[in-house]
């Protein structure tokens, strides 16, 4: 499905997000607080946006990508080549639930609109806790529903019946914008997402919401 989308993935995100997409990445990306010559590894990273944006907050850190689709590697290959990028940013096909690291290997691990993915969450969670540094920490964005009854009535008016219809129109997949609204319905609460980090081993989990609870900014430390 993420193969089948990946040409129009990019444009999908800015049309159906109204650009915040950007504001959610750059935000999650500063929360990685990433210092110097840091390694950051961008897990589930599509077409490398946290990655190019990890690269472009912290000009002297290291970037690894990785992601299961090698369309959307090849796509966001080309964008970092194309931001003459390659020096620092790489990207490679791997699964989430097993990453070809070795323990202890980032300073900073990243995942955004990722883990909802992810058929093992646990599992993916606590590979990112292994290849994270003691210290380390790991940063998840992720959709959560809005809690305000009248922005959470538009809101999920918008993502049930809206954005599915725009996302089928644009991508021509039959399937994959309903599936986006279907998956945020079945993740946890962002309080459930903090119980799972620290069930992975994490600690000093905290939290906070952006544009009226829409996404949630989850970090971790090692
Ligand atoms: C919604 S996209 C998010 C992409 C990117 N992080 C972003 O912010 O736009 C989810 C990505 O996760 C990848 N993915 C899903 N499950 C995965 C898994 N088990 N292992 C690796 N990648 C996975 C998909 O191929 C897709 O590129």
């Amino acid at each position: 499905m993420f193969s089948a989308i990946a040409p129009r993935y990019d444009f999908l995100n800015r049309l159906l997000s109204a650009g915040r997409d950007r504001t959610w990445r750059r935000a999650a990306v500063a929360t990685t607080a990433l210092s110097g010559h840091g390694t950051l590894l961008d897990v589930c990273t599509g077409t490398a946006d946290m990655a190019l944006e990890a690269a472009r907050q912290f000009p002297d850190a290291r970037i690894v990508g990785v992601d299961f689709s090698r369309r959307m590697v090849f796509l966001g290959t080309a964008k970092i080549e194309r931001a003459r990028l390659e020096e620092r940013v790489r990207l490679q096909v791997a699964s989430a639930e097993t990453l070809p690291f070795a323990d202890d290997s980032f300073d900073a691990v990243t995942v955004a609109f990722g883990l909802r993915n992810i058929p093992d969450r646990l599992r993916g969670l606590r590979e990112m806790r292994r290849v994270a540094r003691p210290g380390g920490c790991a940063v998840v964005l992720e959709f959560t529903t809005p809690l305000h009854p009248m922005f959470r009535w538009v809101y999920l008016w918008y993502f049930h019946r809206i954005l599915p219809k725009i996302g089928r129109f644009v991508s021509g997949h039959p399937a994959a914008y309903s599936y986006l609204p279907a998956s945020v319905s079945d993740f946890p609460s962002p309080q459930g997402l903090a119980d799972w980090m620290q069930e992975a081993g994490f600690s000093e989990v905290s939290y906070r919401l952006l544009t009226g609870g829409i996404v949630a900014i989850h970090v971790g430390v090692k």
